[in-house]
């Protein structure tokens, strides 16, 4: 037995209370002081914890950021999305390639680097983009590589271990962030300097229930994409029965395109954790949880600093702001790289040091969430909402938007645009408005609310971004004339094949069939019965599949098969046989999914 590595463990184990719901942490650690964690490492950490070595691989598997083998002391981690592929990620995957002498997915022969793709990191405005020791780089040029690689080599002279999360001061000093604000255009929500805790102040001064009646009265829903009414969620957690209640902030961030959550984090965390404390009172909750996806792990020093003033300020602690037996604290879990993690009953897996499989459900999380009690779990914007709400009125937020869709919206700007970036916006609005507004006039093709959204074309430009017509998380990606519809379908069907869980058969074995399906649209060897078979595979998948993740994953091909089935027949094999069915035959499930009729096609 590796005593170096037994004494480092019991350390690492002892330091989160030999808690078991902690292996998250305990895993980062052992991690980020060995680089990766082998064999011995489980053995040793299932000792400590008492629990059987399967326990800890099949967490420890799960997870994209944590490795098994030892990898190079460098990770270079490249963004690959369609965004990216557009702004030049493979000019600059090649740029690395030949500066380090490796493919893509491989190690140097001295152990140094490590180079691979990896999904979104929340930078979408700013591709291409990549994380160096988990710090984020962002518009990289192919001329920035050598200078990148030999800094790297430089300071890698010292023996300290490139860190994930980067807390060693190397990694710091080395890849330095050249990230730059992404906030274009702010509104009621965000302009002015809003003061710290005014809204938690204002809470505090009223009952929890009437906190809940406030937030109930504005309207507000979850701005996570699915548009839950907040009051409603904070209602029925605050009645659920438990020993212990929890608000969990959602901040993982996943959906392609979306970076508005790394943007309220970064430049806005008192009103994120204002509205994480004035929920807390409202629940009746004693503990909060803020997941942070692993992508963003570069926050952390910066967010915990935020914490600690706010504990030396009395708004966390004991008393929060006075308020004589309110006690409350904040947690922040760092995630490792998984899309799926941002459904809601994955993050409680994760947030208990599991492997992000979703849950079944009822229970939903409001009856039975973290270590099985009511929990609350709200997305960063949301949290956000609700702190101006209780600080300016819940009437003020309905004077806003629309009757359904109270507020206004954080929109994610992303592909060919003049202005890309966060666009606060009032809900309402129109996709032509908004693409006026941020420089594309010649869009042929919006990604609505990410892959998991839908794909519209320029005949449905008019119609409204709010809950009555076109829901949406954030994400608003924009393609040019010049784009290939159809190979940006098929990328974002990889991103799903990569993403699924694989917990259940339709989403794993159907995302990858699916992509083959699409593979052979784009290679023009698809014919109309291949297009009907694939169409008819998406259907079931969206029907079939367990959770959130595969019930959309289709959807990029059924949404472009319905706004663009000229291009789908454009590319058609030219085979020549006596078609059995039409192409309207053939997309008539898309259609219904889309709700509206193909206007372009022959029939
Ligand atoms: C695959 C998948 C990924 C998701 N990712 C996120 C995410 O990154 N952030 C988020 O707030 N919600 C995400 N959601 C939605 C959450 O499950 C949940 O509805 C949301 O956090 C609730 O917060 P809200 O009511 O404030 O929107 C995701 C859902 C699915 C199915
Ligand atoms: S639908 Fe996909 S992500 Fe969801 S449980 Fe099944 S395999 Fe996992």
């Amino acid at each position: 037995m590796n005593r170096d590595l037994e004494a480092a463990v019991d350390h690492i184990v002892q330091a989160f209370g030999s808690d078991r719901t902690r292996l998250m942490d305990m895993v980062i650690a052992v991690q980020q002081r060995f680089g990766h964690i082998g064999d011995e490492a489980v053995q040793t950490l299932a000792m400590a914890l008492g629990v059987h070595a399967v326990e800890i691989e099949e967490m420890v598997s799960f997870y994209a950021f944590f490795d098994r083998a030892p990898r190079g002391r460098n990770r270079i981690r490249l963004s690959k999305t369609p965004i990216s592929f557009m702004k030049g990620a493979k000019e600059v995957a090649q740029a690395f390639e030949q500066a380090l002498g490796v493919k893509i997915g491989e190690t140097t022969a001295d152990g140094l680097f490590t180079l691979q793709w990896t999904s979104d990191i929340g930078l979408a405005d700013q591709e291409p983009a990549a994380l160096v020791n988990g710090v984020a780089l962002s518009e990289l040029a192919p001329a920035d590589i050598p200078l990148i690689v030999a800094a790297l080599r430089q300071a890698d002279v010292s023996g300290a271990l490139p860190a994930y999360p980067p807390h060693a001061p190397d990694a710091e000093k080395l890849a330095k962030s050249v990230i730059r604000s992404s906030l274009v255009q702010s509104g009621p929500l965000l302009s002015g300097s809003p003061v710290r805790a005014a809204g938690l102040r204002a809470a505090l001064a009223l009952t929890p229930d009437a906190v809940i009646e406030q937030i109930t009265q504005s309207k507000l829903r979850g701005r996570g994409g699915a548009g839950f009414p907040t009051g409603m969620k904070w209602r029925l957690t605050r009645k659920a029965s438990g020993i212990e209640h929890y608000i969990a902030c959602n901040a993982d961030e996943g959906e392609p395109g979306t970076f508005k959550d790394r943007l309220l984090l970064l430049e806005f965390p008192d009103l994120v954790f204002d509205g994480m404390t004035l929920a807390g009172y409202a629940l009746g909750a004693r503990q909060g949880l803020l997941y942070l996806r692993g992508e963003y792990a570069s926050m952390w020093d910066a967010l915990q600093r935020v914490l600690e003033e706010r504990r030396k300020d009395g708004l966390l602690g004991a008393n929060v702001g006075g308020k004589a037996s309110f006690d409350f604290d904040i947690r922040i879990q760092l995630g490792a790289g998984a899309y799926i993690c941002g459904e809601e009953s994955s993050l409680l897996e994760s947030l208990e040091g599991k492997r992000g499989s979703p849950r079944d459900r009822p229970p939903f999380p409001t009856e039975r969430g973290y270590l099985g009690q009511p929990t609350a779990i709200d997305n960063v914007e949301t949290l956000v909402c609700a702190a101006r709400i209780m600080e300016k009125g819940a009437a003020w937020f309905t004077g806003l938007g629309t009757k359904e869709s109270s507020g206004t919206k954080l929109m994610c700007v992303s592909g060919d645009c003049a202005r890309p970036g966060v666009y606060e916006t009032p809900f309402g609005i129109t996709i032509h408005e908004l693409l006026d507004l941020v420089g594309a006039p010649d869009a042929q093709y919006v990604q609505f609310s990410g892959p998991s959204g839908q794909a519209v074309a320029p005949k449905d430009f008019g119609r409204r971004i709010a809950y009555e017509d076109l829901s949406t998380g954030g994400s608003t990606m924009i393609f040019g004339p010049e784009r290939d519809v159809l190979e940006i379908a098929l990328q974002f069907a990889d991103f799903f094949v990569d993403e699924s869980c694989g917990w259940c058969a339709p989403c794993r074995i159907g995302t990858t069939l699916l992509k083959q399906g699409m593979e052979k649209v784009v290679a023009g060897r698809a014919t109309l019965s291949d297009l009907a078979s694939t169409e008819a595979l998406a259907n079931t998948v969206v029907r079939m599949s367990r959770c959130g993740l595969g019930q959309t994953a289709p959807n990029p091909i059924l949404t472009t098969m319905s706004s663009f089935p000229e291009l789908y027949e454009a590319r058609l094999a030219a085979a020549s046989f006596e078609p059995l069915v039409t192409l309207v035959d053939a997309l008539r499930e898309a259609v219904k999914v889309q709700g509206r009729e193909p206007v372009t096609v022959d029939a």
